[in-house]
Formats: structure tokens, sequence, C-alpha cells
């Protein structure tokens, strides 16, 4: 998402479960996560920011690596980029990813899927102890109201012509996705994560996300837990938190850049992307995120005001599993 960005919002931890501790050791489940990588927007090859995550991926021996949208803009066709697809594919575990907006800017879903090796637009997979899934909000209301998946920049007509209301018409999600997301929560008792490009509970509020937490909120109440406990996305660009009956929502940072006040895309240095590595506590209880820090490129030459003012970071962050809801 290139032209807004919100506040920081913190929100509260919820209560969780007194449920026995399994014995300490090593984590039950790592899995590292990177988002906006953007390879291909703005004319850049990206390929060199995947390499210290893959090594790292590689070297901590991770469950599985994701990708939260805005992966590969492939404007001369997903061929051009198969050496930075060739970087990722060096994990030799399992390779997950969430269809970003501009991922759809020249592709449509279909290509994506077969370039990226996932089985549907949406899915959902086990790993250790928990339940994950991956959702699909490229959508856009047309002036009929129908709701038309993104598709080699079919929504820019609605951006470019802006006017109010015209964000509610984006990063929608579909009916058929919605209830399928219903069966897939109530087919599982394990704690659930959600993966999605575009925020629903934090950041840039678009679409129709009030339809994606009411089927969350609702099955969460349904079960009388906080089975549902986050909600990973990526598309602002910046790192922000909120907490909605209990569920943990995330914007993660884009490993590639921010969007300072003034507009102006400003890169990470390359040699030290931001991502992070998430793991669950060996207690079971808690899903541990991992800090990251970087500087912007160039940052010692900067004019002052163009260093945004929150640095670019992740912060280390214990989200409960499986907890009671306390707001
Ligand atoms: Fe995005």
């Amino acid at each position: 998402m290139f032209s807004r960005r919100s506040f920081l919002a913190l929100g509260s931890l919820a209560a969780i479960d007194a449920r026995p501790l399994a014995a300490a050791g090593t984590p039950p489940l790592t899995f590292g996560f990177i988002t906006d990588v953007h390879h291909g927007t703005h004319g850049k090859d990206q390929r060199g920011r995947l390499t210290p995550f893959i090594d790292a991926a590689i070297a901590r021996k991770a469950d599985f690596i994701i990708q939260c949208g805005d992966f590969c803009c492939a404007k001369g066709g997903l061929e051009a980029c198969a050496d930075f697809l060739a970087e990722w594919n060096r994990f030799p575990g399992a390779r997950h990813h969430v269809i970003g907006n501009h991922d759809c800017d020249f592709q449509g879903k279909d290509d994506l899927l077969k370039a990226w090796g996932i089985p549907h637009r949406h899915y959902s997979f086990d790993a250790g102890p928990l339940h994950f899934v991956v959702l699909d909000r490229n959508h856009y209301l047309d002036e009929a109201g129908a709701v038309v998946s993104y598709d080699k920049g079919n929504w820019y007509p609605i951006h470019r012509q802006g006017g109010p209301g015209h964000l509610a018409r984006v990063s929608c999600i579909d009916r058929e996705q919605l209830d399928w997301l219903a069966r897939d929560l109530m087919a599982t008792e394990k704690p659930v994560v959600i993966f999605q490009h575009q925020p629903s509970g934090v950041g840039t509020h678009d679409g129709n996300w009030r339809d994606l937490n009411r089927v969350i909120d609702s099955h969460n109440a349904k079960r009388g837990r906080v089975q549902v406990a986050a909600v990973l996305s990526g598309h602002d660009h910046d790192e922000q938190i909120a907490v909605r009956h209990g569920v943990h929502h995330l914007t993660l940072t884009s490993s590639t850049f921010g969007m300072p006040f003034g507009g102006n895309t400003t890169y990470y240095d390359p040699a030290r992307p931001p991502f992070t590595f998430i793991h669950v506590d060996p207690s079971g209880r808690e899903l541990v995120i991992e800090a990251a820090a970087t500087t912007y490129e160039g940052q010692d030459a900067m004019k002052p005001e163009l260093v945004w003012v929150d640095p670019p970071r992740l912060a280390a962050r214990r989200i409960p599993l499986d907890g009671v809801a306390s707001c």
C-alpha cells in the first residue's frame, strides 16, 4: 500500500487459560515470516534481500517460510522473475505464499499459484501445534456492487478515480471465501494463526474487513476461547498491533521500503532487510515474534524530516494462544 499510513495502536494482552506447562525445551514450531519484498516494483531487483532470510531459515531449520504478499510484481511476466523465485525456492522445506495486491498488477491469480507452487488462492495447513490459514483479500466491488477478483491491474481505475468511499471498494474478501473460512475453522481444535496481505483489524481498513472479522470473532465466541489467536498482515509497510476481542491483529514491516511522511519511498539497507522468525514457546502457551531492526539505505545522509518517526523495526512480542478474551 503506497498512499497512507496509520499510527501505532497498542492493545492489551488477552488473558490465557490456566493450563499445565509442557516441559521446557526447543520450540515446537518455528517459521520465517517476510512481507512486502516488492521485487519488480520501482524497477528494482530485490533478489538479494531474500538471501539473508533464506540463509537464516535454512540455518534455523525453520518448519516453513511464508511471504505475506506484494512479493513479486512481475511486469515482464513471471518468467522474468525466475532468479528471484529460485532464491526463495532455495529453502528446502515448506514455502507458503499470500497473494498481495501488487502481485496481481500484471498477473492473474492462476499464474501466481502455478509459479509459487501453492494449492489455491486461499488455503490452510497444519504445522506443529497450530493451524494456519492463508486468505486472499484481492477483490474489488464494481459499479453494480459485484465482487471482482483482481486480475492484471483491473482494480487500478478505482484507485485512480479516488473520491469518498473508494477504499471500501478494494481489498475485499468474497463470500465464498468467508463461508470456506467459517467451515475451515470449525474443522480444527488447534490454535489458529491467519495470514492475509491487507489488514482487517489494525492499520488500513479497506474493503469489507468487518465481514472477515465477524467470521473470526463469531468463531471464537462459539468456541468460548480465542482460538483464532493472531491475524498477521503486511501491506502497510510499518509495524502496528491492535487487540480486538482478544485477537491480536498485526501488520509487519516491509522488508524493502517504508513510506515516511511526505510520500517519499525510502529503502531499507539491502544487506539488513527486516524479517522475523516466529516460534511457539516451549510451554505451548504463546506465539513469540522475534525482534528485528534495520536502518534506511543512506540514512546518515537523509534529511531528518524524511527519517520516519517510527524506526524500521519489528518489536519482540508474545501473543497468547487459545486465550480467553479480556476485551
Ligand atoms: Fe500491498
